[in-house]
């Protein structure tokens, strides 16, 4: 019997959950593995969305992980497992909770599922996907993070929300780290190839990138306890989908950088051009100095992180 695709997602927290339940729902793959820390609680969920799997006459089958072997063959695992952020706390007061976490599950990948792409949305995610880029050894094509496609949503309900049209036409387009640096580009956007500029003036623009920068902070205070997974999880199953389907599609995603925007050994929000290798080529937009100045003020950030992983000896293990 041919294999079917086979996607992994570690993790089963309300983040988790919806990307196994949409991956089912589209029956985006024909296997999805769910890998959380309770069984039980795990093969229920799993049991639920193969059920509704059926409602939906998908041919998805959701099961639950006993163990990290039942990774193996993924085409793409999805690593959402981490603390989420609490009210008043930043996705970097995450940094040295979840770095340990991911460190483990990379190299679980790295052993069990080592032709797999790796889509990472652990927080804070550049620094995350770093990680998993080191543990898992892959290439940096098959280590990438969820967030551009996310900010970029984010932004384009903001537009909507000051012209009060044009939703699902626009296109707005967002770099840099998934923090409070990240680089809303308004003039990469557009409403049906309308430039944004000709719609709104300089002032309501600008709120709309500090709304932008503060998407998931909004909801995090709002919900009290968690934060944001409907819009972050339908945007990792664009990446899923993008990659099963081999679309050659861009979209902004975490990766490291190689000579890119000038920087290396570092890893940013940019467009790639996504297909069944994962991010099979990095385009390189020209930028703008003040476009210029707020990227390299954004990778400082993810730097300063990353530099405390290596002062705090997290990467002293590595080979
Ligand atoms: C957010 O921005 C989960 O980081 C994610 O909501």
């Amino acid at each position: 019997m041919a294999k079917g695709k086979k996607v992994t997602v570690i993790g089963t927290g309300n983040f988790g959950s919806t990307v196994a339940f949409i991956l089912a729902m589209n029956g985006t793959c024909h296997n999805v593995i769910l890998r959380g820390r309770n069984y039980d609680v795990t093969k229920g969920k799993a049991l639920d969305m193969s059920q509704a799997a059926n409602a939906a006459r998908q041919h998805t089958i959701v099961k639950a992980a006993k163990g990290p072997e039942d990774m193996a063959e993924s085409d793409v695992v999805v690593i959402t497992a981490g603390a989420p952020r609490t009210p008043g706390m930043s996705r970097d007061d995450l940094l040295t909770m979840n770095a340990g976490i991911v460190k483990m599950y990379a190299k679980e990948i790295k052993e069990y599922a080592p032709d797999s792409v790796v889509i990472v949305v652990s927080n804070p995610l550049d620094v995350m996907t770093y990680v998993a880029l080191k543990y898992t050894e892959f290439p940096r094509e098959r280590v990438l993070g969820m967030a551009g496609i996310l900010d970029a949503a984010r932004m384009a309900h903001f537009i909507y929300e000051k012209l009060e049209y044009g939703a699902g036409q626009i296109r707005a387009t967002v770099m840099g780290g998934h923090g409070d640096t990240m680089v809303p580009l308004p003039k990469f956007t557009t409403v049906a190839g309308v430039p944004i500029e000709d719609l709104l003036d300089s002032e309501e623009i600008g709120e709309i990138v500090q709304k932008t920068r503060n998407g998931g902070a909004e909801i995090v205070n709002l919900l009290g306890n968690g934060s944001a997974y409907y819009a972050p999880a339908k945007s990792t199953t664009v990446m899923v989908d993008a990659i099963l389907k081999d679309t050659n599609q861009i979209h902004s995603c975490a990766i490291m950088l190689k000579d890119d925007y000038g920087y290396s050994d570092i890893v940013s929000g940019v467009p790639v051009m996504i297909g069944a290798g994962g991010a099979e080529e990095v385009i390189n937009m020209t930028l703008k100095n003040l476009q210029v100045k707020k990227f390299k003020n954004s990778v400082a950030s993810v730097q300063e992180m990353v530099d405390k992983l290596h002062e705090l000896k997290f990467f002293d293990d590595l080979v």
